[in-house]
């Protein structure tokens, strides 16, 4: 008798089945076919196949900062990839990361990246097929490349990502190299010793589901765009390389730099050398038995800043490798509640963004030009990076411009700061945005949390999250972006106990949006609390185009918004220890939590509408900033 097919299934549904498939790509069937199926396909006899061998120790390693100026061949452009309906193709059975082919007439495997569709890499996958327009779920990624083995011995090879949002694994011809969790920090595997000759093939599995144990965790307010949103690339090392390395004025000089050259490798005892040809610097240290060298030299920099972001070329070396990068030199300090950049009074005419343009993920140096160009117009001196580090495109090319930032981990509203392995991860990610750009002049302020409500776990995490930041780079500032001040009654404050493990307070304030005025603009009286304040956010919403009453909200006009911020500045002209403002936000942005049909699934507190339209509120902000601490 033959055997019943195992799942019992309509003519019609057959129809309507057989029907989508010859109109779907193979990349998109799988959802189809997993949802028309619904059942556990019979299970084949057992392939024979040799057992995965014990994989090496995990090969995960401290990403390679400075990525320009070494030797790397880019792995960016077209990957094959395939959408793993229910993310079962990281197990043994189906097993996607063996790659396997077909072989006989029997044998069959339902997968394969031969016949695939192909996604561009860098870039999220959501926006790229309209299959995949909404999909939280897990994406396969395949890209061969070649190797010459004899062309490389005694060198290392790594694969480096820019970022891949949210969970990624990554294998090695059927071999797994290790995981990473996290959607905006560059992490790496290493290669050496696990390649073939000729012919190699990584598969990547890049899973953006959000999670409750996330970082973010499931409620926020962005597009949650998947897959591999950054650079790809093999990076080429000696046996023993040089990984890192700090080259930054020492907090309470303006001429005097306390840095490191960190080696890694099988022989870290190396002297290192580090110069800077236009100022003279010609420094030589011993690194030790941990790599480090330690090294401290004065120099009579032209210090960097927004109208003269001076960057001088320089050169770390070792005997087998020398790098070379454009650093600027500057000193960011806070004295009582000023705020000082190279000693003088700095006032922080800023703009919030979001890594998005032109509906999609940011990610290359020409959207960032696009965007900073955007601040530039406004009149900014700074940009918050909301909420999660940018690319390293755009943090160069700030470095360049002359804009100050912001950069903070994805700490966002809703948490789980007591989850087991948390704090782990907290400080695993702070570590891997300081490390990328702790060489970067334009980086004033690591930001470790946005919006976070006071409670003994978080409380704790928090403070030593800030603790970590300073004990990782002391030459920047450390701040946390909180909910809008308390209201006593009387005075306008902050009263939570983290503002004391911080240098900055930046708030989020949105009375006249999200809370009616407690008083109007002249009567607010903020209490001091001995620190540079900033107001982080500010905004309300507005479609251009639509115009009408100043004075109704859910009216969604341009003359709202723009009123709604001159009634803010009323009020922020008089706080005499505000540092910085930044409207919330430079752009429309994309979020799923805007259902409104004037929303359209965007938040529209944008200056700009997302093709880049100016509303009212952008020239009030615009003349603002055209007075303001100037
Ligand atoms: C919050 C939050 C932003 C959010 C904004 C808003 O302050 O930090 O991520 O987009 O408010 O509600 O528009």
């Amino acid at each position: 008798m033959a055997i019943r097919a195992e799942f019992s299934i309509s003519m019609s549904s057959l129809r309507r089945l057989a029907v989508a498939l010859l109109a779907c790509s193979p990349l998109a069937c799988a959802p189809l076919l997993a949802n028309a199926q619904g059942y556990s396909p019979r299970p084949q006899e057992r392939v024979s196949v040799a057992p995965v061998p014990t994989p090496i120790a995990e090969p995960a390693s401290t990403p390679l900062t400075n990525l320009p100026g070494r030797q790397r061949r880019s792995l960016n452009g077209k990957w094959q990839a395939l959408v793993d309906g229910y993310a079962d193709g990281i197990g043994d059975w189906k097993a996607v990361w063996k790659d396997r082919t077909a072989a006989g007439k029997t044998q069959f495997f339902e997968y394969g990246f031969d016949d695939s569709v192909t996604l561009d890499v860098p870039g999220d996958f959501n926006t790229q097929r309209p299959e995949l327009t909404w999909l939280e779920g897990s994406v396969w990624y395949r890209k061969a490349f070649e190797y010459d083995a004899a062309h490389h011995d005694g060198r290392r090879l790594f694969v480096h990502f820019g970022a891949a949002n949210y969970r990624t694994d990554v294998f090695l011809n059927g071999e797994k190299l290790g995981s990473h969790e996290g959607g905006f920090t560059p992490f790496q595997f290493e290669l050496t010793g696990r390649l073939k000759d000729g012919e190699n093939r990584l598969l990547v599995h890049v899973n953006n589901e959000r999670r409750k144990d996330g970082i973010p965790a499931q409620g926020f307010d962005w597009f949650n765009y998947g897959g591999l949103t950054r650079d790809v690339d093999l990076v080429e090392t000696p046996a023993t390389y040089i990984q890192d390395y700090s080259l930054q004025l020492a907090p309470d000089s303006l001429r005097r730099v306390d840095g490191w050259v960190q080696l890694a490798g099988t022989a870290p005892r190396q002297p290192v050398r580090v110069r800077i040809p236009e100022l003279g610097v010609d420094v030589r240290a011993q690194a030790g038995a941990d790599g480090r060298a330690p090294l401290r030299f004065e120099a009579p920099f032209a210090l960097w800043s927004p109208a003269k972001p001076k960057l001088y070329r320089v050169e770390v070396s070792t005997p087998q490798e020398s790098l070379q990068e454009d650093i600027g030199f500057r000193n960011i300090a806070v004295r009582g509640d000023a705020l000082l950049l190279n000693g003088e009074p700095l006032f922080l005419r800023g703009v919030n963004f979001h890594e998005e343009i032109d509906g999609r993920r940011a990610h290359s140096e020409a959207d960032a030009q696009r965007m900073l160009e955007q601040a530039k117009q406004l009149g900014a001196n700074f940009l918050r990076l909301a909420h999660y580090p940018h690319s390293e495109h755009l943090v160069r090319l700030a470095d360049r411009m002359g804009l100050l930032l912001w950069q903070e981990i994805p700490v966002y509203q809703g948490i789980d700061f007591a989850a087991a392995g948390m704090q782990d991860k907290l400080e695993a990610m702070l570590a891997e945005m300081i490390d990328r750009d702790r060489n970067r002049a334009a980086v004033i302020v690591w930001g470790v949390a946005n919006e976070t409500s006071p409670g003994p776990a978080r409380n704790s995490a928090l403070a030593a999250l800030a603790q970590q930041a300073r004990r990782l780079d002391p030459t920047r500032l450390v701040s946390a972006a909180f909910y809008g001040p308390g209201f006593d009654g009387g005075t306008l404050t902050v009263a939570d106990p983290l503002v004391a493990s911080l240098d900055v307070v930046g708030i989020n304030e949105y009375f006249g949006w999200y809370i009616p005025w407690p008083v109007e603009p002249e009567q607010a009286v903020w209490k001091p609390f001995g620190k540079p304040l900033l107001i982080t956010e500010f905004g309300a919403e507005a479609r251009y185009g639509h115009h009408g009453a100043d004075d109704v909200a859910s009216a969604w006009n341009e003359e709202f918004q723009a009123g709604f911020y001159r009634k803010q500045l009323r009020m922020l002209a008089r706080i005499p220890f505000l540092r910085g403002t930044a409207p919330w936000v430079m752009m429309d942005f994309r979020s799923p939590v805007r259902m409104h049909p004037f929303q359209s699934g965007y938040n529209r507190k944008g200056l700009l509408s997302e093709r880049g339209e100016r509303k009212l509120a952008w020239q009030v902000i615009h003349d603002y900033y055209s007075e303001v601490g100037r």
